[in-house]
């Protein structure tokens, strides 16, 4: 191959010109034209029309260019809907080369167009299909070349591979890695074009109208076609599969591939980035000189690096939903479904709902084939489908699963490992199944504990969905549906610094006075559903105090905001210079596994143990405690608390810089990966911006990044993503809300 590009002719514009006349009789001006191989100019003759010439490369046997040849003619006669070059005069032999003379084809060059809409790229999905379909059953002795473009061949390229540095190497090792499992014999062969790149394809507005050179055009399987226009299209692209995505189904509607085809599609077109890189690696030790066959070399790379993030799996999911090879729903028959046969008390977020198949770190992927940044997922605390959370829980399912009366030695180490991220007197856990269970379990304790009933709770706090919680959930009972505050509980005023309105821990002094015989106050160490509130320094403390010389117990809820989000702290709680009487905790503890504690001093269960058993069918299985485990080692093993607290200040920061310029910001607060972005309509009343914050995060998620809307008034912004999130992540969401706000 090397052989081939250094071959390449080397003419200039004026012997070009002199060829023109001696071989064609043309007189014209002629300007060179981009190639690898071969050299092309443009000819211009005088009465304004205008031909390519082509001077094929010395090591190209005649028999090759016939055979391209007879391929543009078959294309030029049965594809009526594209243009083609058409042969201007004999090929002929000059000095060594082959020369030949075309007919220009009108268009624009699609690399030179601003934007690739998704019209434009189902069109040039359209047209390779055409192509394919004109050359269904053309053959040619020398269509059978081994060609180093060729995917089937991409053996050839990776001899280079050891040429990459380390962690480039690794990306690539895997594409061909993938490469090696193809089933060629399962994919239909035929001839190709072979080299759909954006400066072969001609646009006319977002119509393709050619895809020209045939230099590259071979007999493999008839799928690397697209394969090859897919990789070249994904280039640059904000959302590569989406956009391979429209080309996959308007190709699939035009030529219809087979279900092994569009299985393997996404391999094809990774090894094709794959051996281009290689290439280029060998290119720039050979010939440095040539600067058209590094021009994709930078953009594959970044398109590679973003394409070893997605999820296995999920850009072929994507290409079977889009050719109908799917049994997974349509999003339109999924909300059908949902209206049907769903209780109708669960909204869905977003207008358009996000029909979403995959998971991964931060980043969630829908089957339209776009990824977004995930802002708000605070279960999936350690990152989305993590590899060890997977794996662990796998292994215990295959294994066994079943409840806590025998004897298994998960469930002691995670009792051991959990206990020791609380302080001393917090030593004794349960396990249950999800946040509300423990925020119920723990109201059963401080009852036993106390021989009380009083409750005393934070306004517009929620700790749950059973009976028991909703009557402590101000969010709920004073909400929609609610039936208001029962007797027995007792509300202070949310301990919101931003809008005031509160007196701190006086506030709980005199409702547990007002309660007289309290049992307990529940409270989370930081503020969700208030708005993602950060209390002020101290109040848990000096109301933990309050509560307990009223005989009280304290419950701190750290199911949002605990395993190392605080950033400073593995709980948030310990921010507040307080220790509660009982933790309770969900939502990340599992990673998505539901699992839930609760754990307190060996005082209260002792009183718990008062004869009645606690038995929780499914909490603290072996699958449950190995998730968990794998969860605790993720966050140490990643430094996920470190990475909350310095991502956490970072983001606060640069949020805090955009308050400066945008005046409906009335407020940006956090803690370490726990923040609250405050919309308001005037800075000085404070009137809340509900919807222009709800209107910001619909326009975020057309952007790629999910947030969503908090807090009694609906005007605050939460953010709590995957501990995960990364400065750049944070940089990703500060442009985009800039971007939105202005
Ligand atoms: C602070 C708080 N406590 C408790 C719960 C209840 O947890 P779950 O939904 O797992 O029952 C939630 C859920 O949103 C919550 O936010």
């Amino acid at each position: 191959m090397a052989l081939a590009v250094t071959n390449a002719p080397r003419f200039t514009a004026a012997e070009a010109m002199q060829m023109a006349v001696e071989l064609y009789g043309m007189r014209a001006e002629a300007e060179p034209l981009p190639s690898e191989r071969d050299q092309n100019f443009l000819l211009r003759t005088e009465s304004g029309d205008r031909f390519v010439l082509k001077i094929a490369n010395a090591g190209e046997r005649r028999e090759v260019l016939e055979y391209q040849n007879a391929a543009i003619q078959r294309l030029a006669e049965r594809c009526g809907d594209l243009r083609f070059p058409r042969m201007a005069g004999p090929m002929v032999s000059s000095g060594g080369y082959l020369v030949r003379l075309f007919t220009w084809v009108e268009g624009t060059c699609m690399a030179r167009a601003p934007r690739h809409s998704e019209e434009m790229l189902a069109s040039l999905g359209r047209a390779v299909a055409l192509i394919d379909r004109a050359l269904a059953g053309f053959s040619h002795p020398a269509a059978q070349r081994t060609l180093h473009w060729d995917i089937r061949h991409a053996d050839l390229a990776r001899e280079h591979a050891h040429l990459l540095p380390e962690g480039r190497r690794r990306i690539i090792d895997a594409g061909f890695a993938a490469w090696e499992q193809v089933d060629w014999s399962a994919l239909r062969r035929g001839v190709i074009h072979g080299d759909a790149n954006d400066y072969n394809v001609l646009i006319d507005g977002d119509r393709v109208v050619s895809i020209l050179d045939l230099g590259d055009s071979v007999e493999t399987a008839v799928v690397c076609d697209l394969a090859i226009a897919i990789a070249y299209a994904m280039l640059g692209k904000p959302d590569p599969v989406a956009a391979a995505r429209a080309m996959v189904e308007a190709y699939h509607g035009e030529y219809p591939l087979t279900e092994a085809e569009v299985d393997h599609l996404w391999t094809l077109a990774v090894a094709r980035l794959c051996l281009s890189v290689c290439y280029s690696a060998h290119h720039a030790l050979t010939l440095p000189e040539n600067d058209y066959l590094g021009v994709t070399d930078a953009p594959a790379w970044t398109l590679l690096e973003r394409l070893s993030e997605f999820p296995e799996g999920w850009p072929r999911d994507v290409f079977r939903r889009a050719c109908g090879f799917s049994r997974g729903r349509g999003a339109a028959a999924i909300v059908a479904s949902r209206r049907d046969h769903l209780g109708a008390s669960l909204s869905l977020s977003y207008r358009q709902p996000l029909h979403i198949t995959h998971g991964w770190r931060q980043r969630l992927f829908s089957t339209a084939g776009r990824g977004y940044l995930d802002c708000v997922n605070n279960v999936a605390h350690v990152g989305h489908s993590h590899p060890r959370v997977a794996e662990a829980a796998a292994t215990q399912m295959r294994a066994l699963n079943t409840n806590t009366r025998y004897l298994h030695e998960h469930l002691a180490e995670y009792i051991e490992r959990l206990t020791a991220t609380l302080p001393a007197p917090l030593s004794v856990a349960y396990l249950v199944c999800s946040g509300s269970e423990a925020n119920e379990l723990a109201l059963r304790l401080a009852r036993a504990h106390t021989g009380r009933d009083q409750v005393i709770v934070v306004d517009t706090a929620y700790h749950g969905n059973t009976n028991a919680l909703v009557d402590l959930s101000p969010y709920k009972f004073n909400g929609p549906g609610g039936r208001g505050k029962p007797a027995h509980v007792h509300v202070v005023p949310t301990p919101d610094p931003y809008r005031g309105g509160f007196r701190g821990p006086q506030d709980v002094r005199e409702a547990a006075q007002r309660a007289g015989a309290v049992a307990a106050f529940f409270c989370e160490s930081a503020l969700s559903c208030a708005g993602q509130v950060i209390l002020p320094p101290g109040y848990l403390r000096d109301a933990f105090d309050a509560v307990r010389e009223a005989g009280g117990v304290c419950v701190a809820d750290e199911v949002q905001t605990g395993f190392g989000r605080a950033g400073s702290h593995f709980w948030m709680f310990e921010t507040q210079d307080a220790v509660p009487d009982i933790v309770t905790m969900g939502k990340p503890i599992g990673n998505g596994h539901p699992l839930g504690a609760v754990v307190t001093t060996r005082e209260i269960a002792q009183s718990f143990a008062n004869g009645m058993e606690y038995f929780n069918t499914f909490g603290g299985n072996p699958v449950s405690c190995a998730a968990g485990l794998a969860v605790l080692d993720v966050i140490r093993d990643e430094g996920l608390q470190e990475n909350a607290r310095d991502t956490g200040a970072y983001l606060l920061g640069r949020l805090q810089e955009l308050t400066g310029r945008h005046a409906i910001l009335g407020d940006v607060r956090g803690r370490g990966l726990f923040l609250g972005i405050e919309f308001v309509r005037d800075r000085g009343t404070r009137e809340p911006a509900a919807a222009e914050a709800s209107a910001a995060v619909e326009a975020m998620k057309e952007r790629g990044v999910l947030l969503s809307t908090d807090g009694p008034l609906h005007n605050v912004i939460k953010i709590k993503p995957p501990l995960v999130f990364s400065r750049s992540d944070a940089d990703l969401l500060v442009r985009e809300l800039e971007e939105v706000l202005a």
